[in-house]
């Protein structure tokens, strides 16, 4: 049994520049697993606790305190313990936190332990981490949700829709996937270009144009699809995360051309919306406390499209199973620090698949170059991970560690939509 011999833990920085946790575990074989964890900006309530310093120095976002959590009060307790027993090591975390939402060591201290172990089990069995993690040995590859356009908090323009995703159904393999991007990308950037917006790129490495509104965003990424000689809603469709929690004013929701909007009314929009457009999926289309209207909405498009709990579910496996009671979704957004350590992770992403809920995993609008996810992706069966857009390298870095894998496995295929 590979021992763990030293947990170190070091602040380093995110894809916007905010300090984050970084995290060694070394076994006594020589093994080494290392993890950062990323971070959200339109995060959910129920998320577990990211614990950040009050220090002005790095406007109280410096995370100095985890590290000492890891250094001082993790590493003496699981020292000597086995690597290989995730499930252990995860419960030691959680029980030496001791708190609901992970908030007395932080989950970004506990998940970077979580995630640096499994690595380093990884290392010591000699195994890839997908491999390592997999429990069927079935490996087929996850389809990715590629946000082209950015808008809502992830960008400084006029976009109230957080996310216009594309996901690329007619590839037949991930090397085609990323053709179907690459194209669909170059081909709305020159019309950008030629309608002069803007092609900054936003925190997940999609356009952020000013655009005249949320559909205008849509459209566009029609005719860029077309113009790459793909059919709309066939080889390429249209995915969208509307993050509502950052449009809803306690009452109503505003975006559509600036004006506030009641939830049976935005129903009747989405309803609209998927009528109007090749749109296959809806994230976070409601608040995450309004569950009546989760459950309305699935009951009206959800046999057709893909209906995305993200912070309604937040990785947790109580608020999952109320939704599975209450048919409030019909897939699940994966985010290993909305809930703190793997083991947790793998227990919600079981029930969603054992009650026929998509499971998509997913990096955080903060990220970096860590491309843990992409082996945890295909380790769990998942058959979607949204990584943004072909730009900026802590996104792409997580497809550029999906061709590698794909090229190992020969060819595995992949998953099914
Ligand atoms: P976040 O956004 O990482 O800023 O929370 C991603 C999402 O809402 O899916
Ligand atoms: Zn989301």
């Amino acid at each position: 049994m590979p021992k763990i011999t030293k947990v170190k833990s070091r602040q380093v920085f995110d894809s916007r520049g905010l300090p984050t946790v970084e995290t060694d575990v070394l076994l006594q074989d020589g093994s080494i697993g290392s993890a950062i964890v990323p971070s959200g900006a339109s995060t959910g309530s129920y998320e577990a606790n990211e614990l950040r310093d009050k220090d002005p120095k790095y406007l109280n976002k410096s995370v100095f305190n985890a590290i000492e959590n890891v250094n001082n009060i993790i590493e003496k307790n699981i020292k000597n313990f086995d690597s290989l027993d995730q499930e252990n090591i995860d419960k030691i975390l959680i029980d030496l936190d001791g708190t609901k939402n992970k908030s007395k060591l932080g989950a970004n201290a506990i998940l970077s332990v979580s995630i640096a172990n499994c690595k380093a089990a990884a290392k010591s069995t000699n195994k890839e981490i997908f491999q390592y993690l997999s429990k069927n040995k079935n490996y087929k590859l996850p389809y990715p949700l590629m946000n082209i356009i950015n808008g809502g908090v992830h960008a400084n323009n006029s976009l109230n829709i957080q996310e216009f995703m594309i996901r690329p159904d007619g590839a037949k393999n991930y090397q085609e996937c990323m053709q179907f991007a690459f194209l669909t990308i170059q081909n709305l950037k020159k019309f950008l270009e030629n309608q002069n917006f803007s092609t900054c790129v936003g925190d997940e490495g999609g356009f952020a144009p000013n655009l005249n509104s949320d559909e205008e965003a849509i459209e566009l990424i029609i005719e860029a699809i077309k113009k790459s000689g793909f059919e709309p809603g066939k080889d390429i469709s249209i995915c969208l995360d509307i993050a509502s929690n950052e449009i809803f004013d306690g009452k109503k929701y505003s975006f559509i051309n600036d004006k506030s909007i009641t939830s049976d009314n935005l129903i009747r929009y989405y309803k609209t919306l998927v009528n109007k457009y090749p749109i296959k999926s809806i994230e976070d289309p409601i608040f995450e406390d309004d569950w009546n209207s989760w459950s309305k909405l699935t009951d009206v498009i959800g046999k057709n499209v893909q209906i995305v709990g993200d912070d309604l579910f937040v990785t947790n496996y109580q608020r999952l199973t109320k939704g599975i009671q209450e048919k409030s979704a019909n897939s699940i957004l994966i985010k290993l620090n909305q809930i703190g350590t793997v083991t947790e992770t793998l227990k919600t992403i079981n029930l969603a698949q054992s009650r026929n809920f998509k499971t998509i995993i997913s990096h955080r609008s903060g990220d970096s170059e860590d491309t843990f996810i992409s082996d945890f992706a295909i380790a769990t069966n998942s058959n979607q991970i949204k990584t943004g857009s072909l730009a900026r390298s802590e996104r792409v870095a997580k497809y550029n560690r999906m061709l590698r894998i794909e090229e190992l496995l020969n060819n595995p295929g992949m998953q099914k939509l």
